[in-house]
């Protein structure tokens, strides 16, 4: 466990220091990706981006993720639905899971908001073993979701 809180602790350093001064929410999500994967070795690290009522891939980085996620659908959109970080010790024993890749065994799924309080995308974190997730990694996923709240939410790309 304190293993753990040292790996977020040098993450968040990584991450003020490489995203300083960046305010695009696509360069974020792209970066953070890399550095959450590369730093917790993590089977799937990425973001889905909000459209309307639906969630569409974002950066990522891990095996084929699914392309659309209505809200109320999966850990993803039931996260994006109910706005609040869900924490899935065994995704097979979620209704309605969405299996983009059926190694993946335990996830977590933390809200994006803006500055306004308004849902932008949210950060999916998948494991292949059961019961990775933590209230540790909740913790640390959302101080790193807030770091996001300032960004330019409204560049075209
Ligand atoms: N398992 C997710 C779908 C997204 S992927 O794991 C990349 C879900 O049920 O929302």
């Amino acid at each position: 466990m304190e293993n753990k809180k040292r790996i977020y602790e040098e993450l968040i350093t990584e991450i003020q220091s490489v995203l300083a001064g960046e305010n695009d929410p696509i360069a974020w999500m792209s970066t953070l990706s890399c550095l959450i994967r590369n730093k917790t070795g993590h089977f799937w690290v990425g973001f889905y981006r909000v459209r309307g009522k639906e969630l569409v891939i974002g950066p990522y980085q891990g095996t084929l993720g699914c392309l659309h996620i209505p809200f109320g659908k999966g850990v993803c959109g039931t996260c994006a639905e109910q706005r609040r970080t869900l924490v899935v010790p065994d995704v097979h024993q979620f209704p309605g899971h969405i299996a983009c890749d059926s190694r993946s065994n335990s996830e977590i799924v933390v809200p994006v908001f803006d500055g306004r309080g308004r849902l932008k995308a949210v950060l999916d974190m998948d494991s292949t073993s059961l019961a990775v997730f933590d209230e540790t990694d909740r913790t640390y996923l959302e101080i790193i979701a807030g770091f996001m709240a300032g960004l330019e939410w409204e560049i075209k790309v």
